[in-house]
């Protein structure tokens, strides 16, 4: 499966388009943002940067099929101390890591590998977003199958138990980004 994962700004008016028609199913919405929901948000903070999931290669454009959001900072110990303890109990410098968030691939795409080849690519991304980054954490339900699954196959390393949000309890992953990896 190739993906290209593809940061979007405020006058990507298409991209923003097709991202915002994105709908996981109905039962999937309590375990991540889709992008009507977390775009607005990303669009305004700097720290955030939302990206679209375009299938295939360059000349073989298959559309939007997923997006989502790296935010950097955001297990930084004074904005999450819940996950920058478990990212320091494995080694991790939460000051350096990117937490991948509100990560969606539509109802109609799912079960193709677009979700893992996607996870790979988001890793790839994050220093290039933000340039200090070593480490992308996320935190998945422990009742979402797929999304384990994925963040598996993509490389993501279990870390522990998170009991933040409100989603009921995550695991807590990590995958390592950035020069030491390349
Ligand atoms: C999680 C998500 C991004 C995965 O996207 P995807 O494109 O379907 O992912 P993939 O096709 O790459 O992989 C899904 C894997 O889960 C497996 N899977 C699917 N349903 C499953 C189930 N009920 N139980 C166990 N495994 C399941 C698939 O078989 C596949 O594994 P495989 O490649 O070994 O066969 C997508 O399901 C989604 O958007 N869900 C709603 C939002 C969400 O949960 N986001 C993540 C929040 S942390």
């Amino acid at each position: 499966m190739v993906v290209r994962l593809v940061v979007v700004g405020p006058d990507d008016d298409a991209l923003l388009a097709a991202a915002l028609q994105l709908r996981t199913g109905e039962e999937q919405q309590r375990f991540a943002k889709a992008p009507a929901e977390s775009f607005p948000l990303a669009l305004a903070d700097p720290a955030r940067t939302p990206f679209v999931v375009l299938s295939g290669e360059d000349d073989d454009d298959g559309g939007v099929v997923g997006a989502g959001v790296l935010h950097a900072g955001a297990a930084a110990s004074d904005q999450d101390p819940e996950l920058a303890e478990l990212l320091a109990a494995s080694g991790e410098d939460p000051a350096t890591a990117v937490l991948l968030r509100s990560f969606v691939v539509g109802a109609d795409h799912q079960g193709r590998g677009h979700g893992t080849a996607a996870a790979r690519a988001a890793v790839a991304l994050a220093p290039v977003v933000a340039p200090a980054a070593r480490v992308v954490v996320l935190t998945v339900n422990e009742r979402n199958a797929p999304g384990l699954r994925a963040y598996g196959r993509a490389g993501f390393a279990d870390v522990g138990r998170y009991l933040g949000g409100d989603a009921g309890p995550q695991r807590a992953m990590t995958a390592r980004c950035g020069p030491a990896t390349r």
